[in-house]
């Protein structure tokens, strides 16, 4: 049987004990001690069932009230000791940002010279309000040849030196794209014009030398409205070379030349110097060719909907690998994609510098 000053004696106990508790395990093991399953309270608790009405009707109502009492005084000090632990935590965690850094930390991986080129052509383009598309690396022969006015047949299929799967039971084929022009056309169907987009990529050839690997990278871009023509082309070329290869100026050269999709088809080459190994843009008397352009052939145009009368415009198709070797003096193309690791710490850049018109692409 419990009276009033028993309870009061068990909750002077149980207060001290909760004052006492200096972490969060012994305040734990008062909790259990008093509310418990097997706790004084709880016991307690349970033994008023075996009490006549009358006694229930004082004891129940102390002990409920003793129970809250109790159970409020374990949250205040358990809010208390977190506060203190954390206090203390942050009084002994401290970082010394002075002290050097660890030897393994300056081991940072470094951005490989094509994603480099391939940022600084995008900010360039972006600059001048082109926007960035993609396609397949898997290509259909229509959209890599037929699409681009290249003729069934036609030698200039040969010339790709194409990649095929096998033949399918209908006899297709389907084929490693050989260069970015099939996503001028993809592009196209799925948009309206006007278009103004570069669209990079992986393109394959086979073909295998110190400047030619079987997978390599080109960079197109398509324009196309009502009004573009051959000067808006030029000028476009001139801009990008210029913003590329960090030079005030570039003087370009054009080469009439052949592709199924432009008409008149263009090489270009750009003003050189060449010293020893080194090549310099932009200063000197030699030329080095550089990219393919022309004004979109207009079946081109028919292919994908559009009436080559209203619109008409410009491609032109670059090497990436190839302005990136050009610009950063590297001699090998194979290299790039042979991941050894003392090459990209020599050839790469770092991840924190983003190149930026403002900015600066290459410092
Ligand atoms: N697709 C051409 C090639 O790979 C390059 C090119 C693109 C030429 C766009 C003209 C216009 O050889």
């Amino acid at each position: 049987m419990t009276d009033i000053q028993d309870l009061t004696k068990l909750e002077a106990e149980f207060m001290t004990a909760i004052a006492d508790a200096v972490e969060e395990a012994s305040l734990e093991a008062v909790r259990v001690a008093a509310l418990g399953k097997k706790g004084r309270v709880s016991e307690m608790m349970k033994s008023l069932g075996g009490m006549s009405a009358d006694e229930r009707q004082t004891a129940g109502p102390a002990l409920n009230s003793l129970k809250n009492r109790l159970t409020e005084a374990l949250a205040a000090r358990k809010a208390v000791l977190a506060e203190t632990a954390l206090e203390v935590r942050l009084a002994t965690e401290k970082v010394d940002v002075t002290l050097p850094v660890r030897e393994s930390a300056t081991e940072a991986g470094r951005i490989h010279p094509l994603s480099q080129v391939l940022d600084e052509i995008i900010a360039i383009f972006a600059d001048m309000g082109f926007a960035y598309e993609q396609g397949p690396d898997i290509e259909s022969d229509h959209y890599n040849f037929t699409a681009l006015n290249f003729p069934e047949s036609h030698p200039a299929r040969e010339m790709h030196d194409t990649f095929y799967f096998e033949p399918k039971a209908d006899g297709s084929r389907l084929l490693l794209r050989t260069h970015t022009s099939p996503v001028q056309v993809r592009t196209m169907e799925k948009g309206k014009p006007p278009f103004r987009f570069i669209c990079p990529g992986r393109t394959y050839r086979s073909d295998s030398d110190q400047t030619h690997t079987p997978q390599f990278h080109q960079i197109e871009g398509l324009v196309i409205d009502e009004t573009t023509h051959m000067g808006h082309l030029k000028w476009v070329l001139e801009e990008f070379l210029a913003a590329f290869f960090e030079v005030e100026g570039v003087e370009l050269r054009m080469r009439p030349s052949f592709f199924p999709f432009t008409e008149p088809s263009m090489e270009v080459d750009v003003r050189c110097a060449r010293l020893g190994n080194e090549i310099r843009i932009g200063e000197g008397d030699d030329w080095l060719e550089i990219l393919g352009c022309g004004m979109v052939h207009p079946n081109v145009l028919k292919a994908v909907g559009l009436d080559p009368e209203i619109y008409q415009g410009f491609a032109f198709g670059i090497g990436l690998d190839r302005i990136a070797m050009l610009k950063y003096g590297i001699p090998d193309l194979r290299a790039f994609f042979e991941s050894d690791l003392r090459w990209l710490r020599h050839y790469g850049f770092s991840a924190l510098d983003v190149p930026t018109l403002a900015g600066g692409l290459s410092s």
